[in-house]
Formats: C-alpha cells, structure tokens, sequence
C-alpha cells in the first residue's frame, strides 16, 4: 500500500492523500461505509459504487469469522470475490465488537476469550489469529487487535489496558511480518492507539505504533462516553506524534461535525454505523441539517429529499413519502435513508478534500459545522 500525501492546509492539519491498494485507489479524507457482515446494510453493490461512490468499505473479522465462517470464505476466494465488492476493504479485528456483542468475554494476555453473540459457542482471538483470520478474509488493510476501554475508565485500568494492547500488537505486527496474503495481492496492517483520556498514555501508545513504521495508523478507543471535547484533544496529542508521511484512521467517528473536526485535526480515513443506523431510524444528515423524517412537519411536503444531495434518491423521492414509508415501517424507507446518509458522508469528506486543495478548507469547514448540526 503506498500513500501520497498531495497537500497540507497551511491553517491546520487537514491533508489530501491518495492510498493506493491492489484493489484501487483511495482519495482521502475518506469516510468508509460499515458493512460488518460483508454487506452495507440495505445498499446494494451497484448504489455503493454508483451513487454513493464508496472507495472503500469495512467488513468486520468477529461477524465474519462466525458466520459465514472461514471455509466459505477461503473457497469463495476471500471477501472481495464472496460479496462482489472489487474496491478495496478495510476489516476491523474484532476486539472492539467481542466486548460489545459477545457474552462471557474475558481478557488475557494471551488473547480475547468470548462466546458467540449467535449460538454461545466458545472462541479465542490471540493477536495472531485475528491476523490469519483477516489474511484468509483477503481485506486490503487489516486491524491489529486491541482492547477499547469504555470512556471513563480510571488511569490505573487504562495504563494496564494500554500494556495489554501493546503486547498484543508486538505479537500481531510479527506475525504480519512473517505471514503473506493468500490471494496474490498486497495487504496492509494498520497498529491501534489507545491510552483513554489520558494524553501520557496516548502519547505513549502514539510512539509505540510511530516505530513500527507501518503503512498507516489508527486511533481507537474515542467517541465511547468520553466528553466531545476530550476526544478533540487526544486527537490533537497523538497527531502531534503519528507520522505525517502515513494515513492515520480514526475509528468508530462520528457525527458530521465530528468528522470536520477530525479532518482539521489531520485524520485521513473514517468509519461509523451512524450513517446507515441512525438512518434505519429515520435520521437523515444533510449540508443543510438534520432532519427526523418520522415527523408530522414532513406530512405534505412534496419538495425533493434533499435538493442538494448528490444521490438520486435525493431528487426521485419526496419528503412526504419517505415519511410515510417510515410510518409505514416499509423497507424502502431505510433502503433510501441509507443510500442517502451514505451518500452525504461520502460527498462531506470529498467536499473537504475540494477545499483543503484549494486553500479554503478552514472557512469552509467553520461555516460547514454550523450548517450540519442545524435542526431542520
Ligand atoms: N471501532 C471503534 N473504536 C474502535 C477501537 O478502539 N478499536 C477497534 N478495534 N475498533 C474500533
């Protein structure tokens, strides 16, 4: 994987870049769309790339490795051939989710134990399965595996949570090292930061993962109940140290504006459920601001979904009948919201791309926050 850096805002961190994988390039900043179980929920193949125009989507190593399972991945060829995707994907380790949806879970330094969310069965992550695991998935960029504290864990499980992850990552890294890709393509693996709130333990865990060179960084454990305002600040912390010459992941983040505020603060590369959860329920995130498509206020409002949206459900649908879909609890409703919301997430981090190009990222930006976060 190789990444260029094209361009770098002289009023803050914001860069544009272009990731180059074996499945194709990445212009960044980019927001990934999530399709955990090899598919975006509700989206077809054909709306990722026409419409929405994803450049890159996340599968996820936990719900792949449980089902299908990795016989039916391996003979399909991996990920890329078995759902049809042939851009490039990026999976999480499965860390994150193990301690989210798996039930009798337990940490040891030999790795995650858990039991499956779907028929109690009972599994080991260590650092290097999660690593065979991803090569047998054949995604472009794969995830070292960590642990993600809650947001308000105190300094002393943090510090030792930190160790823990590190230890892991030394593991994984080697194991990468000395393994290849099953498929005649390159993959890539990005280390975690982690370290909570607290800016020692992150500037720790930024150096850590700095020297190991790798083709691109992530920082984890943010946006999980931690104050808005601290995740800004440890952005800042680890960005003052990850190399500037890399792309640097920002997992699990965000709202709009909290994509803005991590494109000024030099992130690279995004992924979140919000988009396509939130809009199952009827939230639909425009330039011009949030609108729940649930309320009365759209009953008889026949102007277009969002007449400045770049996807074509924004102009082929009404407000008041995507409303009336939801009231209706039809899937359409959360076909459009998504394809919308997708759309809208990709087009933002573009948009900015645009700007930091030109030099007018940072006035754009400020007027940009305002306007997401309006309530229509
Ligand atoms: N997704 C969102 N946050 C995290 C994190 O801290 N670690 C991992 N592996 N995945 C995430």
């Amino acid at each position: 994987m190789d990444f260029e850096l094209q361009y770098t805002d002289p009023c803050s961190r914001a860069r544009a870049g272009k990731i180059t994988t074996d499945h194709g390039c990445i212009n960044t900043p980019i927001f990934m769309p999530v399709g955990t179980v090899a598919s975006v929920k509700a989206v077809h193949l054909h709306e990722l790339k026409e419409d929405i125009k994803a450049q890159i989507i996340l599968g996820n190593t936990y719900h792949l490795y449980l089902r299908p399972g990795l016989d039916t991945l391996e003979k399909a060829g991996g990920l890329h051939k078995f759902n049809g995707w042939d851009r490039p994907i990026l999976t999480d380790s499965g860390g994150f989710q193990v301690f989210s949806l798996s039930e009798n879970r337990k940490l040891t330094e030999e790795g995650a134990h858990f039991r499956s969310h779907i028929d109690g069965s009972k599994h080991l992550f260590t650092p290097e399965k999660v690593v065979d695991i991803q090569r047998i998935i054949g995604s472009d960029i794969m995830m070292a595996l960590d642990e993600c504290p809650p947001g308000q864990s105190d300094y002393s499980y943090a510090k030792k949570s930190l160790q823990l992850t590190q230890r892991w990552l030394e593991r994984g890294w080697k194991h990468f090292c000395e393994t290849e890709g099953k498929y005649g393509y390159k993959q890539t693996f990005f280390p975690i930061v982690q370290g909570c709130v607290y800016p020692d333990l992150r500037k720790d865990a930024a150096k850590h993962v700095a020297q190991l060179e790798a083709d691109g960084n992530a920082i984890g454990g943010l946006a999980v109940g931690e104050p808005t305002e601290k995740m800004y600040e440890m952005i800042d912390v680890v960005n003052e140290i990850l190399p500037t010459d890399k792309p640097r992941y920002l997992m699990g983040v965000g709202t709009p504006a909290n994509i803005l505020e991590g494109i000024e603060r030099g992130i690279d590369m995004f992924d979140c459920v919000m988009p396509t959860r939130n809009g199952r329920n009827g939230m639909l995130f425009t330039a011009n601001g949030i609108m729940n498509m649930r309320n009365k206020k759209w009953a008889d409002d026949f102007s277009p979904i969002d007449p400045d949206g770049t996807s074509y459900v924004d102009h082929q649908y009404s407000k008041a009948y995507l409303r009336h879909l939801f009231i209706s609890n039809e899937i359409l409703a959360m076909q459009i919201a998504s394809v919308h919301n997708l759309a809208f997430y990709v087009w933002l981090t573009q948009e900015a791309r645009k700007h930091i190009l030109n030099g007018t990222f940072k006035t754009w930006k400020d007027e940009m926050i305002i306007r997401v976060t309006h309530r229509l």
